[in-house]
C-alpha cells in the first residue's frame, strides 16, 4: 500500500510536464488525484496515464505571470487551509532556480518565482502551529513545453539548451527527478519552510 493511499492530492498545471509526471507518481502512490490545466486534450490524456498508474482521477508579461505563478497559489493555500487543518495536510509550491539567482531576460518570471518562496517561508510559519506543512521545490532546467516555447525556431533552441547545459554541471533534470523532491517534501513530516533546489548544480556554477 502507497505512502498516499486514500489521501487527496492536487496537482496544479498537470496536463504536462512537471505537474503531468507528478501526478503520475503520485497516482503510483495510491493518492486520489485531482488535476487541472487549460487544454482539455493534454489534460485528457495525463488523466489517463494517472489512471493507468493506478489513480482515481477526478478531472475537470507581468500580470499573467503574477496571476498564474503567484496569485493562483496563495489563494488556492488560502481556500485549502481549512480543509489542510482537518487532514493535517501539506503544500509544496512549485518555484524555479529563477527565485534564487538572477536570469537575464526572465526577471517577470524571476520576481514570481521569488515572491513565491516568500510566501512559502511567511505561510509555513503561520500553518506550523495547525501541524499543516508548507515547502518549495526550486528545479534547474527541465526540458518541457514552457523550456521549448522559450525559442523560436530550432536553432535558438539548440544553442539555448548548450547554454543551458553548461551552466547545469549534473545534466538536464527530467521531470520525475523534480516529483521526486515532491514527493520527499510531502512525506518528510518534520520538514516545513524549506526552498528545495533540484537544480543539477545550476545554484552552485553561477
Ligand atoms: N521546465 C523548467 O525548466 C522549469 C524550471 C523551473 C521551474 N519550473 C516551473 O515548473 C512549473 C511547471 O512547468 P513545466 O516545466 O512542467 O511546464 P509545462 O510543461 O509547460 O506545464 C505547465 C502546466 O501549467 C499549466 N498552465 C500554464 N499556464 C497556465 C495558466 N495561465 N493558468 C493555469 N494553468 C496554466 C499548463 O496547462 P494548460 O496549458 O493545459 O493550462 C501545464 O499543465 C511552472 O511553475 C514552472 O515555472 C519549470
Amino acid at each position: 500500500m502507497g505512502k498516499f493511499e486514500n489521501k487527496v492530492v492536487i496537482v496544479t498545471g498537470a496536463s504536462s510536464g512537471i505537474g503531468e509526471a507528478t501526478a503520475i507518481d503520485f497516482a503510483k502512490e495510491g493518492a486520489k488525484l485531482f488535476i487541472t490545466g487549460r487544454n482539455k486534450e493534454r489534460l485528457g490524456n495525463a488523466a489517463k496515464k494517472c489512471k493507468a498508474a493506478g489513480a482515481e482521477v477526478d478531472v475537470d508579461t507581468y500580470e499573467k505571470l503574477f496571476h498564474a505563478n503567484l496569485r493562483a497559489p496563495v489563494f488556492l493555500s488560502k481556500y485549502a487551509l481549512p480543509y489542510l487543518k482537518i487532514s493535517k495536510g501539506c503544500i509544496v509550491n512549485v518555484s524555479s532556480v529563477s527565485g534564487i539567482i538572477a536570469s537575464p531576460n526572465l526577471v517577470p518570471y524571476s520576481m514570481t518565482k521569488s515572491a513565491l518562496d516568500h510566501f512559502t517561508r511567511g505561510f509555513s510559519s503561520e500553518c506550523a502551529p495547525f501541524g499543516v506543512r508548507v515547502n518549495s521545490i526550486n528545479p534547474g532546467f527541465v526540458e518541457t513545453r514552457i523550456t521549448d516555447s522559450m525559442y523560436t525556431s530550432d536553432e535558438s533552441k539548440k544553442k539555448g539548451f548548450e547554454r543551458s547545459k553548461k551552466k547545469q554541471p549534473l545534466g538536464f533534470i527530467n521531470s520525475h527527478q523534480i516529483s521526486e523532491g515532491i514527493i520527499f517534501l510531502c512525506r518528510s513530516e518534520m520538514t516545513t519552510g524549506t526552498i528545495l533546489s533540484i537544480d543539477g548544480g545550476m545554484i552552485l556554477s553561477s
